[in-house]
């Protein structure tokens, strides 16, 4: 949510703030705006609202450099989205300017405080308070100014201060957002995250909550809560160069949906290595802490969104394996409520990117009582990964499309993973059992392939439904969180209502929304509960309802009930939900492509929601 950028560099640094900018956009984009120390020593500003290309315009028109300088992509929360409360935000000087990505809680009693002190405000955000408390406390070292304002504030904030007393110097800090820093060659950046970094650099240093960093002089100095220094390893991330480029796509979507068996399979390679898949223990290649598993008694799966449906699916796969209770829950809902945790069990916070605020705050919750923590992420080194006991990376790279897709297979896999894993652990399935599962999953990217190969059937049933008011996606057992991830799918990035249920559940509600109108999409692959799904396919069509069939091919019984059938390969019923997805997520991109939709930046979403 938001996205924040700066550099200090001996070269202009305004076209990489740009640059950083574009990869930064999928975090927000009502509004954008750069703020830089001009050539003549003076904070140049300028934003514009609505997407990115509006300030880029502006910016050719009236070009400004510098050799220091911040920009913003927004997501509206405090304000509407405007040019007046587009960042950066300045103090009453003018001297210093701010950007910001969270929520300032206590921002109302600031500004009261801060306009009774004589402070000019302009705009309605609650980000502009964190420029007029570092002018208020500067008395000529803009770190500690900044630290100064840290103290009195409340809620989440990354932030990053140019001021142009300092021609060469940015300072920042974090709270509960994420920051990282890139180390170039001859100049240094301020990042949201890692993918707007790595045309540039590769080398990264990740910003703790409570630290003020300061980049000067071809360094990058960070700073605890009382000014001590501290030391931070720099990572060097191995994300190819290309990783967060569209290249040749219309989308990243679709870049992102057809990269899934070739991720699938570097994935599995990565997990054995120099090794056959079916020959190597599940886990072996992800490092986790000694003991993490031992004496465990059951799970807790946290998560928001489509990570929260690859929590749905692994708990089929972890009871059946492992058997071990599993129970997933809401990020949301799971961090409010009165909870039973301890140290027999293990959370997992599922997320691509980490950064979740909902996620991170369920998960600091859990371990605070006592539970152990593996976290499921994406981005290497992000807060999530940082903060838990263990982490199982799920390789899938920069993920840029706002609707998650690699992400969640790469999450499937790994939970799936995890299951084998703890299966062997406990002995609850044979080690020839565990072999087949891996040499299945060896198996995987063979059936991916196979499923988007049929993408141009995907596209004319979608384009045959698009013009659908509402659409009911139906899926049971282990593919009931495939029917609610369709749904989710659709109604994203297409705007078009739609409702994912346990096809079981039809009968007692859904069932009195079917008509001739409604396009019901099932998930009808075969396993134990394929007679029942047939079932619910007579029963839809039955009350005039099109049926929209996800069927494996050559399936004559499916094709002759339903309207339409989305071919899948031949995978197994445990399998299936990684495979059934994929068209999907195809029928979502091609419906909302149809319509015109901006199927990488959907209204009102961002892609990661640091704030709760
Ligand atoms: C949907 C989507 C969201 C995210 C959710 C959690 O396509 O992308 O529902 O899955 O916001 O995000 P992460 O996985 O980063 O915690």
């Amino acid at each position: 949510m938001c996205g924040i950028f700066g550099c200090v560099s001996h070269e202009d640094v305004v076209p990489r703030i740009l640059q950083g900018l574009k990869r930064l956009e999928y975090r927000g984009y009502d509004s954008a705006g750069v703020a830089c120390v001009d050539d003549r020593g003076a904070l140049s500003l300028t934003r514009r609202v609505g997407k990115l290309d509006n300030l880029l315009d502006a910016m050719r028109d009236h070009p400004v450099h510098g050799h220091t300088g911040i920009g913003h992509t927004r997501w509206a929360t405090h304000g509407a989205p405007s040019e007046i409360n587009a960042h950066p935000h300045t103090g009453t000087s003018g001297t210093l300017a701010v950007v910001h990505n969270g929520i300032i809680e206590n921002h109302d009693v600031l500004r009261e405080e801060l306009t009774a002190a004589g402070c000019s405000f302009r705009s309605e955000t609650d980000s502009e308070v964190i420029a007029h408390l570092v002018e208020q406390s500067y008395t000529g070292d803009l770190a500690v100014a900044l630290r100064a304002a840290m103290q009195r504030l409340q809620g989440s904030y990354a932030v990053v201060v140019v001021d142009s007393r300092h021609p060469d110097l940015l300072v920042a800090a974090r709270q509960d957002s994420p920051l990282v820093v890139g180390l170039g060659p001859n100049e240094l950046y301020l990042s949201s995250d890692i993918p707007a970094l790595l045309e540039f650099t590769r080398d990264v240093m990740f910003i703790e909550d409570q630290e003020v960093v300061v980049l000067e002089g071809g360094e990058a100095r960070i700073f605890g809560p009382a000014g001590e220094t501290k030391n931070r390893a720099v990572q060097h991330i191995d994300w190819g160069g290309d990783a967060a480029e569209k290249l040749e796509h219309e989308h990243f979507m679709l870049k992102e949906i057809e990269e899934q068996p070739r991720i699938i399979r570097a994935n599995l390679a990565l997990r054995a290595p120099g090794q056959s898949v079916a020959g190597a223990t599940p886990l072996q290649a992800d490092h986790l802490p000694e003991g993490l598993f031992d004496g465990l008694e059951s799970l807790t799966l946290i998560a928001c969104g489509t990570s929260w449906h690859a929590g749905l699916v692994a708990k089929f796969w972890i009871e059946s394996w492992a058997r071990l209770p599993v129970d997933v829950d809401l990020s949301s809902e799971f961090r409010y409520r009165d909870l039973l945790v301890d140290d027999k069990q293990i959370v997992v916070p599922i997320s691509q990117s980490g950064e979740t605020a909902d996620t991170l705050a369920a998960l600091r919750e859990a371990r605070r009582l006592g539970a152990r923590s593996l976290a499921v992420c994406n981005v290497v080194g992000s807060t999530m990964s940082r903060e838990s006991e263990g982490v199982l990376y799920t390789h899938a790279g920069p993920e840029i499309g706002v609707a998650s897709t690699k992400a969640f297979t790469t999450q499937l896999l790994s939970l799936r993973l995890l299951a084998l894993e703890l299966a062997a652990r406990r002995g609850t399935r044979s080690p020839a059992e565990i072999a087949i599962a891996m040499e299945q999953l060896a198996d995987l990217p063979r059936h991916l392939e196979a499923t988007l190969a049929r993408a141009e059937e995907i596209r004319e049933v979608a384009e045959r439904f698009s013009s659908a008011q509402d659409f009911l996606f139906l899926g049971r057992g282990v593919n009931y969180p495939i029917a609610l991830e369709g749904a989710l799918k659709l109604k994203e990035i297409s705007y078009i209502h739609a409702e994912g249920y346990p096809a079981g559940e039809m009968k007692h509600g859904p069932i009195a929304l079917i008509d001739d109108q409604l396009p019901v999409v099932v998930i009808a692959t075969p396993g134990r509960v394929y007679e029942k799904v047939l079932s619910n396919i007579e029963e839809s069509r039955a009350r005039g309802g099109r049926v929209i069939a996800v069927a494996q091919e050559g399936d004559q019984r499916v094709a002759a009930l339903a309207d339409a059938v989305l071919p899948v390969s031949d995978v197994s019923e445990e399998l299936s939900p990684i495979v059934n997805v994929l068209p999907l997520q195809l029928l979502a991109y091609y419906i909302a492509h149809h319509l015109g939709r901006d199927i990488d930046k959907p209204r009102n979403l961002a892609k990661s929601v640091t704030v709760e």
